[in-house]
C-alpha cells in the first residue's frame, strides 16, 4: 500500500515536470530591449555644456552650444566601450584603450577611427519634448588634422541631429 502511495506521487511528480516544460516549450523566452525612440524632456531642461545624467540609463549625452542642442551617443567609436565625461577638460576620455572626443564628438586622441554618433532629434508638437531616436545616427566622414579627426561643424548642425532652440 505504501509503495502504491509513492508510485502515483512520482508519477504525478513526473507530469508537473513534463507539463513545467510544455509550458516553458509554448512561452519562449524573451529578452526585453528598451525602446529606441524616447523623450527626454523640454529643451529648457538643458543648459549650456554637457548633460550627463541619461548617460547610464539611455547612452546619451544631451550637449547644449550658444546655437542649439544636439544628442552624442556615449559609445566609443573604437570598440564601444562608455567613455567617461571630464567637465574640467571638456572632453570625453574612453577607459578602455584611451580615445578622447571634444564636446562636439571630434576625435582629438587615441585610436578611435570615427566621431561620436549623434542621434536624431525632433520635438514632440503636442508635449513640446524632445523626442530621440537612438537607432538613426548621423556618422560624417571625420576629416584628419592636426588636432584630430574632425568633421566641419557647421554640417553637422543640421536636421534631424541638431535642434535650434
Ligand atoms: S573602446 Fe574606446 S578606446 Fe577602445
Amino acid at each position: 500500500m505504501m509503495s502504491l502511495g509513492v508510485g502515483w506521487g512520482g508519477i504525478l511528480a513526473s507530469l508537473g515536470g513534463i507539463g513545467a516544460g510544455a509550458l516553458r516549450f509554448m512561452v519562449p523566452s524573451v529578452l526585453y530591449e528598451p525602446p529606441t525612440i524616447f523623450k527626454i524632456g523640454r529643451p529648457e531642461v538643458y543648459g549650456v555644456g554637457v548633460d550627463t545624467k541619461l548617460k547610464k540609463e539611455r547612452q546619451i549625452w544631451v550637449v547644449r552650444n550658444e546655437r542649439g542642442i544636439y544628442v552624442l551617443v556615449s559609445i566609443c567609436r573604437h570598440l564601444g566601450c562608455t567613455p567617461n565625461w571630464f567637465g574640467d577638460q571638456k572632453l570625453f576620455r574612453c577607459p578602455c584603450h584611451g580615445s578622447i572626443y571634444d564636446t562636439r564628438g571630434n576625435v582629438v586622441g587615441g585610436p578611435a577611427p570615427r566621431t561620436l554618433w549623434r542621434a536624431a532629434i525632433s520635438i514632440d508638437p503636442v508635449d513640446g519634448q524632445i523626442i530621440v531616436d537612438f537607432s538613426t545616427r548621423q556618422d560624417p566622414d571625420p576629416k584628419g588634422t592636426e588636432e584630430g579627426l574632425m568633421v566641419e561643424e557647421m554640417s553637422r548642425e543640421v536636421e534631424p541631429y541638431f535642434l535650434k532652440v
